[in-house]
């Protein structure tokens, strides 16, 4: 049984600073580096893309955590992948079963793990074609596109169904959830099976960040 890993959003980081915060999440203990891209299509948000990715390549020995919330992820994969990105999550809503299925194919063909993302308002079972051959399953606890926004309650609830999912066909893949994950979500959605929690504004919005991630990794171990 792993303990829940926590992956900062560096979309709340201070990008000005970006090296010293990667620095200090590293010393905190985060399992993760997670990057939102976003093209101000898929979501209506601009963020960051393949030249961050290819620079915090050289900046951490931290697995980089990619997530794509983007229209075209078949046609820019492959740039991701070379940057360095170590596992990738693309989003059910923009790729059919064959599109998944690829998505998946050439994320493991480049040696990364790869994920699949649902919306909230996405049901699970359009993960079913490729769930076997997932590494990870993200839950949107949010609406994608911006950070600081507040928890959908009951999300914790769709982590259990897609757990559930999993479980049925034989898979483990992790579960991330990501959006409004802090102190009073984390421990509802550790506790309905969720292995990977996204924190951006309640790591580097908190006036001592290292001490906010590991207060949230503890509590959602209880
Ligand atoms: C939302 C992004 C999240 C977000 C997390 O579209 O995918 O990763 O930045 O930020 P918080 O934790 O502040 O909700
Ligand atoms: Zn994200």
């Amino acid at each position: 049984f792993e303990p829940v890993k926590i992956a900062p959003s560096i979309l709340s980081a201070d990008f000005m600073n970006l090296g010293r915060d990667i620095a200090l999440i590293e010393e905190a203990g985060a399992g993760y580096v997670h990057v939102d891209v976003m093209d101000g299509h898929f979501v209506p948000n601009l963020t960051m893309g393949v030249p961050i990715v290819r620079q915090l390549k050289k900046a951490t020995a931290l697995p980089l955590d990619v997530h794509l919330m983007i229209d075209n992820p078949l046609e820019q994969l492959p740039w991701f992948l070379d940057a360095g990105a170590d596992l990738v999550t693309v989003h059910a809503e923009v790729l059919d079963a064959d599109g998944l299925a690829r998505a998946v194919a050439s994320i493991h063909a480049a040696g990364a793990k790869a994920a699949v993302s649902l919306k909230p308002r996405t049901a699970p079972g359009v993960l079913a074609p490729v769930v076997a051959d997932l590494d990870m399953v993200l839950v949107m606890s949010v609406e994608p596109g911006f950070s600081g926004q507040s928890y959908i309650e009951g999300s914790e609830e769709k982590v259990a169904r897609v757990a559930a999912l999993a479980r049925s066909v034989g898979a483990s893949p992790l579960i991330q959830v990501d959006g409004g994950i802090g102190m009073a979500t984390a421990p509802l959605v550790a506790a309905s099976g969720a292995d990977v929690l996204v924190c951006g504004n309640a790591v580097f919005a908190a006036e001592d960040p290292a001490r906010a991630l590991a207060g949230i990794a503890a509590t959602a171990e209880q």
